[in-house]
């Protein structure tokens, strides 16, 4: 397995220089070649080191700038025993703060909400935003102590594309240079011109990482999503061989850090060695019109997820059923020049995405340890994953849609409110969506079977996964 040290790798488990070497890594967590043993999932222990050396050092993305506003705006991110408030100190600063009171401990703040100075609920001490004491009542019955020493505890915080990232590690490198090469590659998407459609949150009835397996491959699509490419949505009887045959292909690239898969084509037919995402590529099986076939493959997607499409490339879908498509060009390329035209006479800024672009970019990403993200034009969406308390077969889940707004609106403040939902069936989630989450309570049942011990999982289309693991034993087994 130890075998190549490229930063990139497909179809390969990966292995990069530096990673820890297997003698080194417990037994029973112990990777093999697209091997993944269950414990790194079932095992409260794993979870407990998780926690405090993956979560405890990795940069991880706490919010986005338009849940802060306005000065003093501020958002409670709590990861296993530790809560952060992220605030709004200016309007050009963030900051982190340990969200614990310097008398006796009391957690400061909540949620969310907008203050003019963070104070105690409990005997009243005051900070300014910037964590400097200003009031301790009755400070002259107290120990002399500096105001250095109350003031609040700070964590790391740095931005990109709009997403605010913290980290408790002191030492950990800027997060640009951790985030890498994510910021270069997600350049031409501008997600920080996005903001929140809408964020759900739900409990989900299996490990964290289980959680978030389900969207680093897509090659769950033709046995989970089987009316994907249907005409008739309705359809979700299990895809018939036949069907099989015209499955598409999603080949994983695995980085240092961070991992995607790309949805490249149908496997048999059109794959070739250097095939790659195309924007313009979708289609619906059966459907003899090349126009309806794209258009009816866009709004499935915009009305179903309500994300990844919008509602100006649903219209440009509209228009292209009846459209006259211009001579030597695909039905699907026609469909992103009326999204394209569209949106710039809408006001929105259209970055030329080169196919070299695209093909970099992918369809989806791990940004280790905990978050998905997927870049597309217009419309993005995004999942984080987070354990939910110490139970390993637990977890808090979040979807999120982000759309792009209107150059005009880049200095506009939102208003902006997640919802969250105990039980996923309620969160209104749509078709594809409620069959991903299904399989996290079958999958969580099928690993604790004492006929399991772990993921086998493919070399071509689910490194990502196993990406993640190699990872995270770079933070778990070294000082
Ligand atoms: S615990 Fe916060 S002021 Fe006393
Ligand atoms: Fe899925």
């Amino acid at each position: 397995m130890a075998k190549v040290l490229e930063p990139r790798l497909r179809g390969e488990t990966p292995w990069f220089d530096g990673d820890v070497p297997p003698e080194q890594v417990p037994e029973k967590y112990r990777l093999a070649r697209a091997y993944v043993p269950k414990d790194r999932y079932l095992d409260p222990e794993f979870q407990k080191l998780e926690l405090e050396r993956v979560f405890g050092r990795a940069w991880l993305m706490a919010c986005r700038l338009e849940e802060l506003p306005g000065v003093g705006c501020f958002v409670e991110y709590e990861i296993g025993s530790h809560s952060i408030l992220i605030v709004r100190e200016s309007k050009d600063s963030i900051r982190a703060y340990h969200n614990a009171c310097r008398h006796r401990g009391t957690r400061l703040a909540r949620g969310r909400g907008r203050v003019g100075s963070l104070i105690c609920p409990f005997h009243g001490w005051r900070w300014n935003l910037d964590g400097s004491i200003r009031l301790v009542l009755d400070r002259e019955e107290f120990v002399p102590r500096s105001d250095d020493d109350l003031g609040l505890v700070q964590v790391r915080a740095e931005q990109w594309g709009g997403f605010v990232f913290i980290t408790m590690d002191p030492d950990a490198r800027p997060l640009l240079e951790y985030l890498d090469p994510i910021p270069r590659i997600f350049a031409p998407f501008q997600f920080e011109h996005m903001r929140y459609r809408w964020m759900k949150g739900v409990i989900l009835p299996c490990n964290w990482k289980t959680a978030l397996d389900g969207f680093l491959e897509a090659y769950h699509v033709p046995g989970t999503h089987p009316q994907l490419f249907r005409f008739d949505k309705s359809n979700t009887n299990i895809a018939s061989l036949k069907e099989l045959e015209n499955r598409v292909w999603s080949p994983t690239t695995a980085y240092e850090r961070h991992a995607h898969y790309s949805s490249v084509g149908k496997k048999k037919s059109e794959v070739t060695e250097d095939s790659a995402k195309d924007p313009s590529v979708r289609d619906t099986e059966g459907v003899t019109d090349e126009r309806l076939s794209v258009a009816l493959a866009v709004q499935y997607i915009a009305d179903d997820m309500r994300g990844l499409e919008n509602e100006r490339s649903r219209r440009a879908a509209e228009a292209l059923k009846t459209a006259e498509v211009p001579e030597g060009m695909t039905a699907g390329q026609y469909f992103m020049q009326l999204y394209r035209d569209l949106s710039i006479a809408e006001g929105y800024d259209w970055p030329d995405i080169t196919p070299e672009q695209w093909a970099e970019a992918g369809t989806a990403w791990n940004v280790f340890p905990n978050t998905i993200l997927l870049p597309n034009q217009g419309s993005v969406f995004g999942y984080r994953a987070r354990p939910n308390g110490n139970d390993p077969d637990s977890c808090l889940f979040e979807i999120f849609s982000l759309d792009q707004i209107p150059v005009a609106d880049y200095d506009k403040k939102t208003d902006f409110q997640p919802e969250f939902f105990e039980d996923f069936r309620d969160a209104d989630l749509g078709e594809i969506f409620t069959q991903d989450l299904m399989n996290a309570k079958e999958v969580t049942v099928g690993m604790h079977s004492p006929s399991f011990d772990g993921h086998r999982l493919s070399e071509e289309q689910e490194m990502t996964i196993y990406n993640h693991h190699r990872v995270a034993d770079r933070f778990l087994w070294r000082d």
